[in-house]
Formats: structure tokens, C-alpha cells, sequence
């Protein structure tokens, strides 16, 4: 066995296709009448044919059964009235794939809806302005952003945001202008205060609002978009409103619609229709719940190393700016190589075949 199996090996080292690979001589079915495989070599007794007979039908018995409590349990659900709530549609988002990262212009723009509309009633308080620096903004539109006025503040004074800080070195705590490092501001200064302005709903801070909602941008697209008339028979308590894709299940949201067609105008003069506002306020939210989501994609496809003076390239062997082409210079002959190897391991047990052959009995002398 052991020749046949080194036979085998050098053989498997010099063939490429090796699953029609034979065994030589010494194994080669010469009587197919006298050899029997072992999956035919049952003696089929009455007894243990039954026994299968018996297993065949608990089987389909079992599979039958499971069946029809699926089906009892499917037309169950389907006449049962869920509430009012629609699931939202998968939309195609421009930082969705492989290899897509975030849409920048839309962020900056996302931003400006952000500020211009949702900052009204909602803060970021995990988000501060010197992340917008190199993402959407310049570093001094990110410091200008910081010190605008861009929300009803009780501490907006002469129409700069303030911001409380201290204490100085008079043990006093003083007001100063925002800055690169301060937080997205929340408008109110307690969830009291919110709940009161805003009919006893709490609007909740945004920073990581795609993460924490069922459905992430989805679902957030959907809810900015899919404020409609309350149907007939629904009744909704005053100062609340009508939304198909809220979680609450009924369709009663306490926010009013805060989006509507050119309500504001993009500096880069991109038409602001609802869902345009939308897209961006969701990419926006988005880059805002997940801020190292480009970077974490760029690592998970880039096998390069970089060189002191920022030159990037396969662990410093070839310089090549295109991220994708670098991971395939890889791993395309690795997997090649990879194959052949498998194959190479394996080829002793694929291409073995095990037969066994029945003792022929010398014939009774009569
Ligand atoms: C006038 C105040 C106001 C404005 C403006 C506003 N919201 Fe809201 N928002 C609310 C309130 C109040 C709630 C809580 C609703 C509830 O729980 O019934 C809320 C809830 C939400 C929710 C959470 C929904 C959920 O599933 O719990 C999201 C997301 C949201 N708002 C996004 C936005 C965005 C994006 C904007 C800007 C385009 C915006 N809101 C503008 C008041 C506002």
C-alpha cells in the first residue's frame, strides 16, 4: 500500500487534474461480478427492511407534520392585523458595497440640513465640530461653524452660540464662543425642558440615532419622508402625528414633518427636494453614528504599507495608488497557489477507492 500510495503522491505532484485519477494495476477490478461495493454488500433480511420501511415513515410523517404547523402558522399570521406599522424599503445608499465610502458632498450637505432644520429640536452631543475638519468642512469653516449662530440657544448671546466653561482662575464660571473641540449643542438644557416644547415627546440626540433605530438609514429615510394624512378610523391625540414607518406601531409620532421641498438652498446648488434633503440628512447621521466607517472599509480591503514619506504600496514592494487592484495583486496568486496545494494534500485520499472483494468459496464436492 505504501508503494501505491508514493506511486500516487509523485503522480499527484506532476498531474493537475487528478480527479480522474485511477489506481494502478495490483487494485484494477478485473471480476466486476465477484467484487461488490460496500454500499450494495447488505444482506437485506425481512426484519430490516421493515425497520426501514418504518423509518421512511416516521420521517415523512415528521416532515409533514412540521409542514402543516408552518403553514397553519404563516396563514395565521398573514389575516392578523400588525398595527399600522410599514417596514421601510432597502435603499441602494451610495456607501453601501464593497468597496463605497461615503458620499463627502452629501455629509456637508446633510450637515447643513442638520443644522438648518433638525438642530432645532435635536443635539449631538457625541459629535464635536473638529471631526467635520478634513471630512466636509475646511478647518476654518469648521471654527466658523462652531461659533454660528445655528439653534434657538439659551445661551445665545449677540447671536454667538456661548458656551459655559471654567471655572477661571477666580474660581468663576464664564461664557465663551463655541470652539473646534466643543460638542454639537443640545437645544434645551434638560429632557424636562424638551419634553415641555415638544408635547411631552422627548426628541432624542441624533449622534448615533442609525446604529440605535431597527432598519438604520432606512428606516430614518422613510420616517423624514413618509408623513402622510391619518387614515380613516385612526384618531390621533392632538399636537401628535401621523407616520406609517414609526416604531410606536400605531403611526402617532410626536415630531410634526420636519422636511419639505426647498425649504432650504444648497451652496452647490443641488435642487432641495424632500427626499434630496433627506438622502443627505440620513448620510449626514450616518458618517455622524459611524465616523471611522471609511477607514474601516479602507483596512478591510487595503493589504498595503505605507512608507515614511507617505508612498503606499504592497508591504513596499510595488507602488500602486488604487486601493483595489492591491488586495487582487495578492490574493488572486495566493489563491491559485492555495488551490494546488489543497489539492496536492488531498489527492492521496480522492483519489483512492476502496473496494472489497468477496471470498470465492471452492465448489462442494459432490
Ligand atoms: C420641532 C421639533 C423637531 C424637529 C425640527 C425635528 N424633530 Fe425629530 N423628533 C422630534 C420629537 C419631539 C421626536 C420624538 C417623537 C416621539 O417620540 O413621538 C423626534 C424624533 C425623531 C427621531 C426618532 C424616531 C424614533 O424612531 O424614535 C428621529 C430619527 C428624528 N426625530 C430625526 C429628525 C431629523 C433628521 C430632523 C431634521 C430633518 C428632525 N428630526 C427634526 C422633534 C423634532
Amino acid at each position: 500500500m505504501a508503494v501505491i500510495l508514493n506511486t500516487l503522491h509523485a503522480r499527484a505532484a506532476t498531474r493537475i487534474s487528478l480527479r480522474t485519477f485511477r489506481l494502478p494495476g495490483p487494485c484494477k477490478v478485473t471480476r466486476p461480478n465477484a467484487l461488490r461495493s460496500l454500499n450494495t454488500n447488505t444482506t437485506a433480511t425481512g426484519s430490516s427492511q421493515s425497520s426501514r420501511w418504518r423509518q421512511i415513515l416516521y420521517t415523512t410523517g415528521a416532515v409533514a407534520g412540521v409542514g402543516a404547523i408552518g403553514l397553519y402558522y404563516a396563514l395565521d399570521q398573514s389575516v392578523k392585523a400588525s398595527g399600522l406599522e410599514l417596514h421601510p424599503p432597502a435603499y441602494p445608499w451610495s456607501h453601501n458595497g464593497f468597496i463605497k465610502g461615503f458620499d463627502h458632498q452629501s455629509i456637508r450637505r446633510g450637515y447643513e440640513v442638520y443644522k438648518q432644520v433638525c438642530a432645532a429640536c435635536h443635539g449631538m452631543k457625541y459629535v464635536s465640530y473638529r471631526e467635520l475638519v478634513g471630512v466636509s468642512h475646511t478647518e476654518a469653516e469648521a471654527k466658523q461653524a462652531a461659533s454660528e449662530v445655528c439653534i434657538a440657544d439659551p445661551m445665545l448671546v449677540e447671536g454667538v452660540i456661548q458656551v459655559l466653561d471654567g471655572p477661571d482662575d477666580t474660581g468663576k464660571m464664564f461664557l465663551r464662543p463655541g470652539k473646534l473641540f466643543d460638542r454639537f449643542p443640545s437645544p434645551y438644557p434638560n429632557e424636562e425642558a424638551a419634553r415641555a416644547a415638544n408635547n411631552s415627546a422627548l426628541p432624542p440626540d441624533l449622534s448615533v440615532i442609525v446604529l440605535a433605530r431597527h432598519g438604520g438609514e432606512d428606516y430614518i429615510f422613510s420616517l423624514l419622508t413618509g408623513y402622510m394624512e391619518a387614515p380613516a378610523g385612526v384618531v390621533l391625540a392632538d399636537g401628535m402625528h401621523f407616520n406609517p414607518y414609526f416604531v410606536s406601531g400605531s403611526g402617532s409620532i410626536g415630531m410634526a414633518q420636519a422636511l419639505f421641498s426647498d425649504m432650504i438652498a444648497y451652496e452647490d446648488g443641488t435642487t432641495a427636494t424632500q427626499s434630496q434633503l433627506a438622502k443627505d440628512v440620513v448620510t449626514f447621521l450616518s458618517w455622524a453614528a459611524q465616523p471611522e466607517y471609511d477607514k474601516r472599509k479602507k483596512a478591510s480591503i487595503d493589504v498595503s504599507s505605507v512608507a515614511p514619506d507617505g508612498r503606499v504600496g504592497v508591504k513596499g514592494l510595488i507602488d500602486c495608488p488604487v486601493y483595489c487592484p492591491k488586495v487582487l495583486l495578492i490574493m488572486i496568486p495566493m489563491l491559485v497557489l492555495l488551490t494546488f496545494w489543497k489539492r496536492h494534500l488531498w489527492s492521496t485520499i480522492k483519489s483512492r477507492k476502496i473496494l472489497f472483494r468477496e471470498t470465492i468459496k471452492p465448489p462442494k464436492k459432490s
